[in-house]
């Protein structure tokens, strides 16, 4: 059935000042200019790139008022490229960043930014398994270069890319040990990692890894450099818990570890099919990445969760009950 656009009243979340949380508002369904589509989002992720945008704190910011969102799924309602009713993803094409993204019931998107997902993949993964599961991957495989039998260390191991990183690590042979912040976490650590606290590493007994894949940057990036051989390697992913890292040039030479950027914006393509592969895997549960999800009225709670790191993996936004279950 087609769903007319013209005319009709859609729910979204608009941006009006850099530091505030963006309003849910009446407004339009927007128009579809040539070469894009008009989607109809059932799930939008809230990940740390949007809080950066909505905190005006991001190398790339929108003119305002502006709907934020960098990656959402849902179904199109129309395009000159893809069937109306065809289960989509979208990221990328300046969406939530220059231009309006996916924290909107209607969202209007550039066609070479929409990739069709599977029928029946549930849409909070769809939108939230990509950033992840392509970066556990560029991390674990192409930055760090993990070899059986290694000794892997994953920091932030019950966020959103440390619960995958955890599990293509073990994949791959190693032996991994989950580092997690708070107590609470330690549950929530792939059983296929030895969990511990962070706090725990500054024991004695613990053996020096092979490689790290730091998800929490700051000060722990800087006490997880000195827990790797000389020869080791660690694959730097975020900075959550801080921007900022100092080193004793001296002690970096002589402790030979080498850090590493991972960089998921300018390598997403190479890890494309690997991670399209990967969400084939988390819907069958074969993998596992837990999803918040709150109604798009709970943005602030949501918010919240990500910005204090309580969240357990990846938070969604839904503006269709039905994403709610799946
Ligand atoms: N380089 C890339 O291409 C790329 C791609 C995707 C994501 N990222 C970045 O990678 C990082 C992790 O992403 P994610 O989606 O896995 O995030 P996440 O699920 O929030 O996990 C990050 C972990 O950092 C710790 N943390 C969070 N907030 C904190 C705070 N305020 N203070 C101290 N620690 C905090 C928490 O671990 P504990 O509670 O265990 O300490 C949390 O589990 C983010 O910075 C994200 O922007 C980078």
């Amino acid at each position: 059935m087609s769903e007319p656009a013209g005319g009709r009243m859609s729910r979204a979340l608009v941006l009006k000042r850099f530091g505030e949380l963006p309003r849910l508002v009446e407004r339009p369904v927007p128009d579809r200019p040539p070469g894009h589509t008009l989607i109809r989002v059932r799930a939008a992720q809230v990940g740390h790139l949007d809080l950066n945008v909505v905190e005006g704190r991001f190398g790339i910011l929108p003119d305002l008022p502006s709907v934020p969102g960098t990656e959402a799924a849902g179904v199109v309602v129309e395009s000159d490229v893809h069937p109306e009713g065809l289960p989509v993803r979208f990221r990328g094409g300046g969406a939530g960043l220059k231009r309006d993204g996916g924290w909107a019931e209607h969202t209007v998107v550039r066609d070479s930014a929409v990739v069709p997902v599977p029928e029946g993949i549930d849409p909070a993964l769809a939108c939230c398994f990509f950033s992840p599961a392509g970066t556990a991957q560029l991390a674990v495989h192409s930055v760090a270069a993990v070899r059986p039998g290694e000794r892997v260390a994953v920091t932030g191991a019950a966020g959103a890319v440390g619960t995958l990183a955890v599990q293509l690590a073990a994949r791959a042979g190693a032996e991994v040990v989950g580092v997690v912040g708070r107590e609470s976490k330690l549950p929530h650590v792939p059983a296929s990692a030895k969990a511990i606290l962070a706090s725990e590493l500054a024991e004695s007994s613990v053996d020096p890894f092979d490689a790290v894949i730091d998800t929490v940057g700051g000060p722990v990036l800087t006490a997880m450099l000195g827990q790797v051989r000389g020869g080791g390697r660690v694959a730097l992913v975020g900075y959550t818990a801080g921007r900022d890292f100092r080193a004793d040039l001296a002690d970096f030479l002589l402790a030979d570890v080498s850090l590493l950027p991972v960089n998921l914006i300018r390598r997403g393509e190479e890890v494309a099919e690997d991670a399209a592969r990967l969400l084939t895997e988390l819907s069958a549960g074969e993998l596992t990445l837990p999803i918040e999800r709150y109604p798009a009225e709970r943005l602030a709670e949501a918010a919240e969760r990500l910005r204090t790191g309580e969240a357990i993996g990846k938070v969604a936004l839904y503006f269709d009950d039905r994403a709610s279950e799946d």
